[in-house]
Formats: structure tokens, sequence, C-alpha cells
């Protein structure tokens, strides 16, 4: 008689049990399956398949649901052998120019840590600090903190009060879209059905790290925007949607969060925090929307826009931290406060000049004044000849260009975007081109693959920048059609550096 073989990948009973004990009660979870992999991978160091097969039973889900998300993810290591991870170097932008060599074909590289003041990076395990310095929901309270949270909350003040301070504000969404904060709120209340607040905390865009700042430094100014936030809307879940790269907060907010419900202060809102996997598509906030309930993060078409339909379903707000920081100090010092300091924002500024770091400066700014009042100049040796306004996202400007206002609704002139407000400062020592292909390198490595223009433009325009003669005609043309085609700001806003290239630095092309 033939032996009989059981069809797939069969079930190690001994790893089941494993499994299920390992993840107690969220294994029941289906939108957990990401925290469920991440709790494995701790565990193991790495995720075999026979660990996907027990979680997939283990979840009652398919194995190829498994599989399919945490391939999805660049953190989840699913390699049998690979079981230490060895030291990585960051590939962001500003790391690549700090490096006074290329690294070698055998370092394994991330995409940007988000630590691009401390450029370079070259083991990221040793980009976030050891020890914290922020003060705690005591010290907070104790200087004046979450009393407007606590007036809202018992009435003293109305929420028109805070949606007409938050309008006279102007305050715009600090994520990278600069959609009017006040105005998403409206359309939450005017949204039928139970709803949610997600806070976007997945910092991805190259360049940027002023969330992280916001993060370090007063988590609970953070903490009391969003639940402000939520009392307003009268959302009954509140999801932190956290980059992996940033697990030292992970560790400021689990202990926080923590005292938040110790205080009552959430007034039976459920709190969550989720911790990303290392796909900078998880940004965007449909992407968000779907890693959240345990998916791979594909952006989902709009409309229906998250206020509408948002997760699982629910009208849902999502904004950035910033963006929440900034509501409490409108709301602590007054919208006309924050009128006459010039509508103030983060700037994360790097690359040749001599004070990289997180600016608070008024929106307009130019890239002069921005250099010279508070990065102390370009460093020595260094002629400032470029600048990426908006991170990898936001377009290329040459120097002669230093007199563009910084802000939503000027760069676009253009071309190009203040989004994140990701600076980074190049010189005479950068190849233009070497840094346009590392940024669409980067496109290139985290494009969803959803859709065709993103998905084959990136890789096109990747593969002519490393080895073809660039056919400009053609590279518009590319261009032209990720931009206009693409589901997402991924695939639409790809291509913009290497316009900016083409555009200004037509010379270096002959
Ligand atoms: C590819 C892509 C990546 C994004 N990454 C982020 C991000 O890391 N953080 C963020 O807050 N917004 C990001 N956004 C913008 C979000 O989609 C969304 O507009 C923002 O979170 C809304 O919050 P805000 O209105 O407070 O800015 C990204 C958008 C795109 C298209
Ligand atoms: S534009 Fe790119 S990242 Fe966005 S959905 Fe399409 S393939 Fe995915």
């Amino acid at each position: 008689m033939k032996a009989f073989f059981p069809k797939g990948q069969q079930i190690d009973e001994t790893r089941l049990n494993d499994v299920t004990k390992l993840l107690g009660e969220n294994v029941g979870h289906r939108d957990l399956l990401i925290e469920n992999l991440h709790v494995l991978q701790d565990e193991y160091g790495y995720l075999s398949r026979d660990t996907l097969a027990a979680l997939a039973c283990a979840m009652k889900l398919s194995q190829v649901e498994v599989f399919e998300t945490a391939t999805f993810y660049a953190h989840f290591n699913v390699e049998e052998k690979a079981k230490t991870s060895p030291a990585k170097a960051c590939s962001g932008i500003a790391c690549q120019m700090a490096r006074p060599h290329p690294l070698g074909p055998n370092i394994k590289t991330v995409p940007c840590v988000g630590a691009c003041d401390k450029a370079p990076i070259n083991d990221t395990s040793a980009a976030t600090p050891a020890l914290q310095n922020y003060p705690d929901l005591a010290q907070y309270q104790a200087a004046g903190g979450y009393d407007i949270l606590k007036k809202l909350q018992a009435r003293d003040i109305s929420k028109d009060h805070i949606l007409s301070e938050l309008e006279k504000s102007k305050l715009s969404g600090m994520g990278g879209a600069g959609f009017p904060v006040a105005r998403k709120w409206r359309f939450l209340l005017s949204s039928e059905g139970e709803r949610a607040l997600v806070v976007n905390a997945d910092e991805g865009e190259p360049g940027t790290f002023k969330d992280r700042y916001c993060l370090e430094t007063n988590p609970h100014q953070v903490l009391e925007g969003m639940l402000i936030a939520a009392e307003v809307i009268d959302a009954k879940d509140i999801y932190i949607y956290l980059r992996d790269e940033y697990p030292h907060i992970r560790n400021i907010l689990l202990t926080e969060l923590n005292s938040l419900r110790a205080g009552g202060l959430n007034k039976g809102r459920s709190l969550h925090l989720r911790r990303g996997a290392g796909a900078y598509i998880c940004g965007e906030e449909t992407a968000l929307l779907e890693s959240i309930e345990g998916k791979r993060g594909l952006p989902r078409i709009k409309p229906p826009y998250p206020a509408q339909s948002g997760i699982f379903g629910r009208p849902t707000l999502v904004n950035n931290v910033e963006t929440l920081w900034r509501v409490q100090e409108i709301l602590k010092k007054g919208a006309q406060n924050f009128i006459e300091a010039g509508y103030p924002r983060f700037y994360s500024v790097s690359g040749r000049i001599n004070k990289p770091g997180v600016v608070e400066a008024p929106s307009g700014i130019t890239i002069r004044q921005l250099m010279e009042t508070y990065c102390a100049g370009m460093q020595s040796g260094h002629t400032f000849k470029a600048y990426l306004p908006g991170g990898a996202s936001g377009g290329l400007l040459p120097a002669h260009l230093d007199n563009v206002p910084l802000a939503f609704g000027e760069l676009e002139k253009y071309g190009c975007f203040i989004g994140s407000a990701a600076v980074v400062v190049l010189s005479d020592h950068d190849d233009m081109k070497s840094v346009v292909r590392n940024l669409m390198d980067f496109f290139n490595h985290e494009s969803c693959g959803q859709c065709t223009p993103c998905r084959l433009g990136c890789e096109k325009i990747s593969k002519i920048l490393e080895h073809g003669k660039l056919d400009i005609p053609l590279l518009q043309e590319l261009s032209a059609v990720m931009q206009s085609a693409s589901i997402c700001g991924l695939g639409q806003a790809a291509p913009n550096p290497l316009l900016g290239y083409l555009t200004h630095f037509a010379e270096e092309l002959k």
C-alpha cells in the first residue's frame, strides 16, 4: 500500500503548545497577528516555518495569511538559519552622506532609523538612548499638565471652544499632508458609529525625527493632546502605532499609559499601544489601519476616508504625534499666542550643518534662516549646494532657491512640499545623482507593490539611476504616470527628488 503523506506544512504539536502558552489570550484576536509575531520572534530569535504554522493553527488563520503578513514586514526574520541578526547600518540619506567611505557589500543596511542628528549610524542597536529623562505623570501634572483635559471632561470648557480655538490657530496636520486639524475633527463628529482615534507615531520619512523628540522629551504633552482629541470626538478606543525602531519610546509609553489608566485620566477609553514592524508604508494612514488590524500594510483606496470608515470600519481620526503636541500647546497658551509665535513647528534638520537636530521655528522660515539662526551654519569646508525641504518625498531644491518659505502651499510651486519638515542640507561634497539614487532605492524598497505605476516605476527609476544613461523624456514620462496613477502618496511623491535633479542640476547630466 502507498504511504500517505498529508499535503502542506504540518503542525509540530510541541511548538503549537508553546506558541499557545506564550500568546495567552492574545491568540484569539485576529488583529493582534503582528503583535503575536513580535512575541514569537522575541522568544525564538526568528520565525521558523514550524512557528508560523503553529501560529496559524493557534490563531485559526490560513498559513498563507500568516506567512504573507510576516514576510511583508522587514523586522520579521523569516529564515531558518539566520537566528542572530548581524549589526545593521542605517542607509538613510544623512547617514550615507556622513560616511567618509561607502559601506562594504557585506554590511546589512536598514532604511532611515530616525536618528539623523547622530549620523552616521553604523550599528542601529546603538541608535536609541538607554536612559530616559522626561517628566512623568506626577511631574507633568505638577506643572499644570492635564488641566485642559480635566476641564473638558468636567465640561468647564466646551468642545465648541476647543474646535474654535483650533480653527483660529489654523493648525494643520504635522504628519505630512497638512490637513486642517479642526476640519478633520468636525468630519468625525458628523460620522455615525463607534469612533476611534489613531495616533500616528510611525515616523518613517527619511530625515524625520521630530516625533521621536516629542515622545522622548515630554510624552504627556502628546498624551494630553491625544485624550483631548478622544474626548472631543468621543472615541471609545485609542490606538498608538509606534515604529519599531523606537523601543525606548515603547517603554516610556507602556509605563505612562499605565499611569494614565491608574489615574483614571482615560475615562474608560481603551488605550492600545501597537508596535510597527519596519514598513515605511504603514505611516500612510490607511496602510496603518490595515496594520493595526493585523494585516499587510496595503493602502486602501480613498474614499471612503478614515473619518467615514477607518479601523474595523469605524469612523476614525488619525493624527500625527506632533499635531497632538501642538493641540495641547494651543489650548494651554491660546490660539493667539500660537499665531504670534509664527505658527511654530518642529523641523528635523540634518546633513552638512554644524548643529543637526530638532529645531522649533516659525512656519515659513527659509532654509537660509534655518541654517544660520538655528543650526550654526554650514560645516567648515562645505559650500551649500542643495536641500531636501521635506524628506525623501518632498523634492530637491538648489541652493539659489534659498528664500522659499518652508511652508504648506509655498514649496508646491517648485514641485516640492514641506511634508513632515525633514530638512536635509547638501553641499558641494555631495553627488546629487547618488543622493537621488539613495532616495529612489528607498522608495523601491518600501513600495508595497500593490499598484503597477509605483511598483514598476520605482524599480525602473532605481535601475536607470544605477546603470543607465539618463533618458530624460522617458524619466519624465515615467514620473508623470507615477504621480497621476499611483494609489497612494508614496508612488505619487516618489519621483519628486528625481524631477528636482532633472530640473535644477541639468549641467551635471551632460
Ligand atoms: C507614504 C506615506 C507615509 C506617511 N508616513 C507618515 C508617518 O510616518 N507619520 C505620520 O504622522 N504621517 C504619515 N503620513 C501621513 C498620513 O497618511 C496622515 O496624513 C497623517 O498621519 C494624518 O495626521 P495629521 O493630520 O495629524 O498630519 C504618511 C503618508 C504617506 C503617503
Ligand atoms: S503607490 Fe506604491 S505604496 Fe502606494 S499603494 Fe501603490 S504600490 Fe503601494
